[in-house]
């Protein structure tokens, strides 16, 4: 276990947000004893009194760390500018580190919904911890909120009224890239990419794009996750001299890829493209390795709307960074819990209610324009970027309104 991965015992601690300390909870709550015969409060009054329990389920070690670390600030940021609370009730956090294990996931998740018994769960980065997330949600009847994973299962064949993702499918952001690679004159592509779900999805989407676009893949490289030894597979692209690269890595192993990529000088005769993971929230670390690299994504740093500049500047205040992917997703995480809540005034137990508030939520995130799918994932905007003055700027948007085809979700109408 990490430095960050609260053992069990101390999840019995929450992490009580501002506005709201211990003791005073606990005075509440002593308070709320001993009203006496004079009043008495009905069960959901109770029930919404009490603070509202929120599980991050979310990597704060490893590749995936400041993805975690970055999801985590974004979705407190909302909240402390919601005064502390969402849906007008306070909010305790319980945190646990899944470390992007899939092997473990079942035992965290159970920790949170069993021992802690949350609220609502949000989590997490990896696709296939999600993918044992999404099935103790669906097992316990638990909400959860999917900050990242794009795995296509999740609000596919196990779709759920109960389970959201803030984030994309990992068929959504790479589809489009297809016609984009093709578009700009590449005929013959490989790939590389960690072999597991997210990686092995998106090159399928990527391909499934391409391909209809008249383009072919020449060839799939892949290592397992989180493997960073490159070198092999990077002579492997020289060797065969394709039109481009269609990558797809993140956090730190994005990091070093790009790195290793430029180190072999084949940025400069093979473009490098992929999802935008490749350099989101990686730019400062990559340096000149990154320059000129382009990815689609449901995000870029310089999306011209207010929604956008507000947070990047509360996100910079807050934490001292630059708000990346990670972070928006936090954000609107959070944001579309508390439209869920507030839409019963903070009652968990009308949830049918919350959950149709939140399917047909239109918002506008720092991403543009948001709404939602029959299988609860966002309808968004992809688009093409370029590394540029270290940023990751928007060039176009490679495909408008893109909406995941939800494909073998029956639950849902
Ligand atoms: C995933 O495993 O779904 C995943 C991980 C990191 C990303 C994007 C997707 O940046």
């Amino acid at each position: 276990m990490s430095d960050v991965t609260k053992p069990a015992a101390a999840l019995a601690h929450p992490i009580l947000t501002s506005g709201l300390d211990r003791r005073r909870f606990l005075a509440g709550a002593a308070g709320l004893a001993t009203l006496g015969a004079g009043f008495t409060p009905s069960a959901p009054a109770i029930a919404q009194a009490a603070p509202l329990k929120v599980g991050f389920m979310l990597p704060y070690s490893g590749t995936f760390a400041k993805l975690g670390k970055f999801i985590d600030d974004g979705f407190r940021l909302y909240v402390e500018q919601q005064g502390g609370k969402l849906g007008g009730r306070e909010v305790a956090f319980f945190q646990v580190d899944d470390e992007s294990k899939p092997e473990a996931a079942t035992d965290n998740m159970n920790r949170l919904v069993g021992r802690e018994k949350v609220d609502v769960v949000v989590g997490t980065v990896h696709s296939g911890v999600a993918m044992a997330m999404v099935k103790v949600a669906r097992d316990s009847n638990t909400m959860l909120i999917i900050p990242n994973a794009g795995v296509n299962e999740a609000t596919g064949p196990l779709c759920a009224p109960h389970i959201f993702r803030s984030s994309f499918s990992n068929w959504q952001v790479c589809y489009p890239m297809g016609k984009v690679m093709h578009d700009a004159g590449h005929r013959k592509v490989v790939t590389i990419t960690w072999r597991y779900a997210a990686g092995q999805q998106m090159v399928a989407a990527f391909k499934e794009g391409f391909s209809a676009a008249g383009g072919s893949v020449i060839e799939e490289l892949a290592l397992p996750f989180p493997e960073v030894e490159f070198q092999a597979l990077i002579t492997q692209i020289a060797t065969l001299k394709p039109d481009a690269v269609f990558a797809f890595f993140a956090g730190g192993g994005a990091v070093k890829f790009v790195k290793d990529y430029a180190a072999a000088g084949l940025n400069k005769t093979i473009p490098l493209y992929g999802s935008g993971f490749l350099t989101d929230g990686t730019i400062p670390a990559q340096g000149e390795a990154a320059n000129g690299i382009k990815t689609t994504l449901h995000y870029a740093d310089n999306l011209d709307n207010a929604a956008n500049k507000a947070f990047l500047s509360s996100f910079k205040a807050k934490t001292g960074q630059d708000g990346d992917i990670y972070a928006v997703q936090g954000f609107d995480g959070a944001a579309l819990l508390n439209l869920g809540l507030t839409a019963v005034k903070g009652d968990m137990g009308a949830r049918p209610a919350m959950i149709e508030a939140m399917r047909s939520a239109k918002f506008d995130s720092p991403r543009g324009p948001m709404s939602f799918n029959r299988a609860n994932n966002p309808v968004q905007d992809v688009y093409l970027r370029e590394v540029r003055n270290g940023r990751n700027e928007m060039i176009a948007i490679a495909q408008k309104s893109v909406d995941d085809p939800a494909r073998g979700c029956k639950a849902q109408s």
